[in-house]
């Protein structure tokens, strides 16, 4: 079993591998597909992924509702785990960022977020009165931990004038590994935790897709620079290939690809999506599976030749606030 990390210096130790909420409300879902995501939530914590990770942004509060009528469910849930939530605000205030997490709070129902991130930075912006706001928060015990997200190195230098910054979440997996350069070396050295989203580059890594993408017309993952026309191409033999060692292995891509990312120097946690029990076990499973070093040194060496396809943009959504 992997050994437990600690985010920030006020919140309890937990399992490196963390359950990404964002699915979470997004689509609209009746209630049997609710309670098949509470499922997920349910198999994810009995299975030791006790790190929940969700924002205000995913279906507009309905991921932080839903998390809510989880731990509402079962009051003896909220103590084993590590809650965190973040704010996507435009008006650039302290006021904002208070609101916004008053507004966590309530839809979670729980009076203290253990990790609180500002979840998009705006360009060439004085991003501190939402640094301000959070260590307001936590001196008022609102919020135990204070992170970043999607933050260039410039970034957190500035909110840290104003606030402890404890961790940066960002996007980071064997098909995405930009942050290797700067971003985690740079937090390493000072003691910030980083948090890896996407860990199965948006599914590719959970061997879910085949050369011809049959997404339709309006799905979202169009947007994602991986399924671009040009590079997808290129990726494929990589895909393949990281397959082939996840067969031989005897394991599942998706937990070789978790671990590869902690296998990673600097690299404390990784957070992956799951909306079903099967994917939450297999994620789970993933803690605990015994896999050698070479295995993992081998799906980096198909990830270098993969990475010589992937374009050096900010982040694979092409989403800059
Ligand atoms: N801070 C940010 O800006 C930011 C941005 C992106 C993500 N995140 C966080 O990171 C989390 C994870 O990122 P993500 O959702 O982008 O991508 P991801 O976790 O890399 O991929 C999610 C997809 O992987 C598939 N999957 C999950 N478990 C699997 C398993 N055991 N076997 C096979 N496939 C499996 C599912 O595919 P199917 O759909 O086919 O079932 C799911 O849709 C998010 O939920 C969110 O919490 C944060």
């Amino acid at each position: 079993m992997l050994g437990k990390v600690q985010i920030g210096d006020n919140t309890q130790r937990h399992a490196p591998i963390g359950l990404g909420c964002s699915f979470y409300g997004v689509a609209r879902y009746d209630e049997s597909e609710a309670s098949g995501l509470l499922d997920a939530m349910a198999a994810s914590l009995q299975g030791g992924i006790t790190h929940f990770d969700t924002a205000h942004a995913y279906g507009d509060g309905e991921s932080e509702r839903l998390i809510g009528r989880f731990l509402a469910a079962d009051a003896s849930r909220r103590e084993r785990m590590l809650l965190a939530s973040k704010a996507n605000l435009t008006d650039l205030t302290v006021e904002a960022m208070s609101q916004a997490i008053e507004l966590s709070r309530n839809r979670l129902g729980i009076d203290l977020i253990d990790i609180y991130y500002i979840h998009w930075p705006i360009t060439n912006a004085d991003l501190r009165p939402w640094a301000e706001a959070l260590e307001t928060a936590r001196m008022r015990g609102r919020i135990r931990a204070i992170g970043v997200s999607n933050f260039s190195i410039a970034q957190i230098e500035q909110v840290a004038e104003v606030a402890q910054i404890d961790v940066l979440q960002i996007g980071y997996n064997l098909l995405w590994r930009f942050p290797e350069v700067d971003l985690i070396p740079y937090c390493h050295e000072r003691g910030i935790s980083i948090i890896a989203y996407s860990a199965l580059a948006s599914g590719i890594l959970g061997g879910n897709y085949q050369r011809q993408l049959s997404f339709a017309p309006h799905d979202q993952r169009w947007s994602i620079l991986h399924f671009r026309d040009g590079i997808w191409d290129a990726l494929y033999p990589s895909v393949v290939q990281f397959n082939e060692v996840a067969e031989r292995a005897g394991l599942a891509l998706s937990q070789l690809a978790l671990r590869w990312i902690l296998h990673q120097p600097g690299v404390t946690a990784a957070l992956v999506s799951a909306k079903s029990r099967r994917q939450a076990l297999a994620n789970c499973a993933a803690l605990e599976a015994n896999i050698d070093a070479s295995i993992l040194e081998e799906l980096g060496a198909i990830s270098d030749t993969a990475m010589k396809h992937i374009p050096a943009e900010g982040n694979p959504f092409g989403y800059y606030p």
